[in-house]
């Protein structure tokens, strides 16, 4: 199995470019089973996520081929609407076909995601909507099996879900009649799929509110140039490398406004951080004030950047807190960031830090796609070697995350 090593306590300096943003990229390409034709994403990330979801598309029946960052899907035969257990257990997001292919065939098996590493994950959200859409859901085998045609009504979900919201408003689209869908996610990746359903001919307004209108269509049609939107994560991730690392790094590509909440924390923190057009500079600073953060749903601070957040705050001078409100128990990360000398302790879903004034290079192990990135930034900052070992998880998240640290001063090698 591979791993990272790192020699850390080396200032970063320099450009990075941010890739097209997964979590958009995913439902995107499972909404081209809505329409027969041919479809050209740009911009997309070279990640293990994208070829298991052009591994599913191609089980389904599309043809897919991705060279140079481009995406090409052809959906002219969907003979097999299923998504088997061996794909769905290792990418959740494949949960995404079972939208368009109610919306396509009226019919779709899924197997039902099962827990992951930092906890159980329902899917209830998405099962009670499409019931709701008159759709007929059983359980056979491990596999949900819904099966009828989406026809509109009134939805309210209890919960903003990104995923269900990207599956309703897949399965509402060639519905028959209006759904209303309230209290949707904002999430730019949803809103980036709700732009690519419009191109693709859909009736959604409301787009970027809370309340969602989808009058049904009879037909959609394929959409031949589409770009991948910037992933803010991965920008927020490189930013918090820069600020812990001192030096200075520029983010290019990105959306400011995607991550706005993360650049106020970053100076709060006390790091300069400068917005220009598409691109974030941020200037590290040795001494790092505790800042404390809680997630939430868009526009507040991502889940999916708490690791991270944590793994800056172990070096900051003082105490803070981050508190997770969307994923209760996702802090697998936390006993390895101890493992580098962090002082960390756990109440709930609620981590104290106690900042140190050094971390000290040791052996690691990652155990999911942000967790291993906050281990990477731990590492880089540490002094002396650190061993990462099972970095595939990194891979399913960031492209080439190494090479793009190296070109900024880091010595990282993957062996
Ligand atoms: N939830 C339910 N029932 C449901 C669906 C969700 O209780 O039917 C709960 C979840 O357990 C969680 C909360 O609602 O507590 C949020 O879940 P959501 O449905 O919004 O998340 P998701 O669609 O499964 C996406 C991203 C995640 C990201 C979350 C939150 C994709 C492919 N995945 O997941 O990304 O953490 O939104 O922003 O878009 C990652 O990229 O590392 C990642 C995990």
């Amino acid at each position: 199995m591979e791993k990272f090593e790192i020699l850390g306590a080396r200032e970063l300096n320099g450009k990075i470019k941010i890739n097209g943003a997964k979590n958009a990229l995913l439902p995107i390409m499972t909404s081209t089973l809505l329409a027969p034709g041919n479809y050209s994403l740009n911009n997309v990330p070279d990640l293990k996520d994208t070829r298991t979801m052009a591994e599913l598309l191609r089980r389904i029946g599309a043809s897919v081929s991705f060279k140079n960052n481009q995406l090409l899907i052809n959906t002219v035969n969907v003979s097999k609407p299923v998504a088997p257990y061996d794909l769905v257990k290792t990418m959740r997001a494949s949960f995404y076909v079972l939208g368009p292919l109610l919306g396509r065939l009226g019919h779709a098996e899924v197997s039902l995601p099962g827990g992951c590493a930092w906890g159980p994950r329902p899917v209830d959200i998405h099962i009670e909507a499409l019931k709701k859409l008159g759709v007929n859901i059983s359980l056979e085998g491990g596999n949900i099996v819904a099966k009828g045609n989406p026809i509109g009504n009134n939805i309210k979900f209890k919960f903003p879900s990104v995923g269900a919201t990207g599956n309703l408003m897949m399965a509402s689209v060639l519905g028959k009649g209006q759904t209303i869908l309230k209290n949707v996610a904002l999430e730019p990746d949803i809103i980036s799929l709700g732009d690519f359903l419009i191109k693709m001919g859909a009736d959604i307004k409301g787009l970027g509110t809370s309340e969602l209108v989808i009058n049904g269509k009879d037909r959609l049609n394929p959409v031949d140039e589409f770009d991948i939107i910037p992933d803010r994560i991965e920008a927020g991730t490189f930013l918090i490398a820069g600020a812990m690392c001192g030096g200075s790094i520029e983010i290019e590509n990105v959306n400011p406004d995607h991550i706005s909440i993360v650049i106020d924390k970053l100076i709060e923190s006390g790091v300069r951080v400068k917005t220009v057009k598409n691109s974030i500079i941020v200037n590290g600073n040795k001494k790092i004030k505790p800042v404390n953060v809680t997630t939430a749903p868009y526009p507040g601070f991502p889940t999916d950047l708490q690791a991270q957040w944590i793994a800056y705050m172990t070096i900051a001078n003082g105490l803070s807190t981050v508190t997770d409100e969307i994923y209760y128990d996702r802090f697998t990360h936390v006993p390895e960031l101890n493992r580098l000398g962090a002082n960390i302790t756990m109440n709930k879903n609620t981590a104290t830090i106690i900042g140190v004034s050094n971390l000290k290079g040791a052996p690691v192990m990652s155990t999911d796609i942000r967790a291993s990135a906050s281990l990477i930034l731990a590492s880089l900052a540490s002094i002396g070697k650190s061993k990462i070992s099972r970095i595939y998880h990194i891979d399913r998240g960031y492209e080439k995350i190494e090479n793009r640290l190296k070109k900024v001063g880091a010595d990282i090698t993957r062996s």
